[in-house]
């Protein structure tokens, strides 16, 4: 299978899908404190994606996830699950959302800090997002998929810190994820990667952590993804097309425009 490359009606699907994602983040920020569980979070996120933007949270049921949202707290990479744990003071929280409206999805994430933050944990935040955006900053036409991966893991590695290898960004329109993988560092075939071209769409999502990259997912619930050595790990992500002159982020808020 080719990477698709959308129309111009489709790419208007994905901006008003990426728009509506990002909206869920906006709203969802004032709710993340000390005492709320991520159960709660992924109720206020779910009842304001169905009610108030008519759309489907497209985790849920997912391969049988069984919640709308990710939460992941602190050493969780990713594919954390909401749950009755409750925030304190001093916890990293992911908190990823992905849309569907009229059959195209919105998918990004960032981080949360509760309560005053450590020096580790402002740190992995910084990095993070900082990688991310480096890495979105490379998007144009022309360009090996690969060198956005690079850009993001010199600039991790840069800062002593490790880029998680078990999963990666991904195509996505009419399908949740689809190709391309969007892989967050230089695995050495840059050259064998595919050439960007307008109107492909992708996420950018690199999970960085403080320690090693090496992950391990949950025995017991099958999904929750931990770093190995229990360092603790952040990830930022967005939704990107290929525009004729470079890149538009679809899933951009209104905090990231000045
Ligand atoms: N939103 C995640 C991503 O960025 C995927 C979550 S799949 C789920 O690709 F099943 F865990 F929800
Ligand atoms: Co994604
Ligand atoms: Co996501």
């Amino acid at each position: 299978m080719a990477i698709s490359i959308k129309s111009a009606n489709q790419i208007d699907k994905m901006r008003t899908a990426g728009k509506l994602a990002s909206s869920v983040l906006e709203m969802v920020g004032d709710h993340v404190k000390t005492g709320i569980t991520t159960e709660k979070i992924d109720q206020i996120c779910h009842d304001f994606i169905v009610n108030d933007l008519d759309c489907i949270p497209a985790p849920l049921n997912y391969n049988g996830f069984p919640k709308s949202i990710c939460t992941s707290v602190n050493n969780v990479v990713c594919h954390g699950i909401p749950s009755e744990k409750k925030l304190k003071k001093g916890d990293i929280i992911n908190i990823d959302i992905t849309v569907i409206k009229d059959g195209y999805h919105g998918d990004t994430s960032k981080m949360f800090i509760v309560g005053k933050p450590s020096v580790k944990a402002q740190k992995i935040c910084n990095v993070a997002r900082d990688s991310m955006m480096l890495g979105i900053d490379m998007v144009k036409p022309g360009i090996h998929l690969g060198e956005i991966g690079k850009v993001i893991g010199d600039y991790a590695h840069s800062k002593n810190c490790s880029v998680v290898r078990d999963y990666c960004g991904h195509g996505i329109g009419e399908v949740f994820h689809e190709l391309p993988q969007v892989i967050h560092y230089d695995d050495g075939r840059i050259n064998q990667s595919p050439i960007l071209e307008p109107g492909m769409t992708f996420t950018i999502e690199p999970m960085i952590n403080l320690g090693g990259y090496e992950v391990v997912t949950s025995r017991i619930d099958g999904w929750t993804v931990t770093t190995k050595d229990r360092s603790l790990s952040a990830q930022w992500e967005h939704t990107i097309l290929v525009t004729e002159t470079g890149h538009e982020i679809l899933t951009l808020r209104t905090e990231e425009t000045n």
